[in-house]
């Protein structure tokens, strides 16, 4: 049984942006060209790392509030779900929960409600449960304790008690974080791969709203794109923030 995580859609998406020489933000010619790009155990998050991270950062916390801005077909969030209750177990994991995921697009939003993510061979991954065990650390049982494997292995279906920790919704992430409580404390915003969608004064928006919404122990995290094909990192430092010592983690100033 055999999972290939996502290299091979990540050169697909890298050749794309590369080809697109106009690049800069815009929502429907990336959409275009690589719709919603997202994979299990993305590799520009050290998902175990994380979720150690955010055990010790969140000790003292009763509530961690997550938010996964741009969340595609949910495999982010998904994603996470499985690192923490890897990591801490699923009695102190439940601080964290439900995660609220949020993405622009209907299609991704409802597959992400259902649960049932398709596995699309060259555009997400192809199977091969191996590459699942090498770049996550996840047997393949360990895996399914979390899916049942749809279609004959061409989807995953998440399981109830792993579906029911997060809430999905679609919306505009710049609607959404003109919503959210200012100084939010103990908060986790999840905008990864994500920026380059946006225009460059939606982003300074955004790197703003971000900052407002961020109270005490607060943190956002991006993603390899945003670091490369958006201003995210430079207003990020703008707006207050400053890198820890995980890859792609910000923590705000208070
Ligand atoms: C490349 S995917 C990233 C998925 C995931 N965050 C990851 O890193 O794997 C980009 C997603 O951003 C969503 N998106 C783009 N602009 C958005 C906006 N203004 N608000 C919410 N979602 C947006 C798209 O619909 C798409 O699902």
């Amino acid at each position: 049984m055999n999972i290939t995580l996502g290299p091979q859609s990540f050169l697909n998406y890298e050749n794309n942006y590369k080809k697109n020489t106009s690049f800069t933000s815009n929502y429907q010619v990336l959409n275009k060209r690589r719709p919603f790009c997202t994979y299990f155990f993305r590799e520009d998050l050290q998902w175990h790392n994380f979720a150690r991270y955010l055990n010790l950062r969140f000790k003292n916390a009763d509530k961690v509030n997550i938010y996964n801005a741009a969340c595609s077909d949910g495999t982010e969030s998904y994603t996470l779900i499985m690192s923490l209750i890897k990591h801490l177990g699923s009695e102190k994991a439940k601080k964290f929960f439900p995660i609220k995921g949020f993405d622009l697009n209907q299609r991704q939003v409802n597959t992400a409600k259902s649960g049932e993510i398709p596995l699309l061979p060259g555009i997400y991954y192809l199977f091969d449960f191996f590459s699942i065990k090498l770049h996550t650390l996840f047997s393949d049982k360990k895996f399914l304790d979390y899916v049942t494997l749809k279609n004959g292995k061409k989807g995953v279906k998440f399981k109830d008690n792993i579906k029911n920790l997060v809430e999905f919704r679609r919306v505009n992430v710049l609607d959404e974080l003109a919503k959210i409580n200012k100084n939010e404390e103990n908060s986790v915003f999840l905008c990864r791969n994500m920026w380059m969608y946006l225009k460059e004064n939606e982003q300074e928006k955004l790197a703003k709203m971000l900052s407002e919404a961020c109270g005490s122990n607060s943190i956002v995290v991006l993603g390899k794109y945003d670091l490369s094909a958006s201003k995210a990192h430079s207003l990020l430092l703008k707006n207050r923030f400053e890198e820890t010592y995980i890859d792609n983690v910000y923590e705000k100033m208070v």
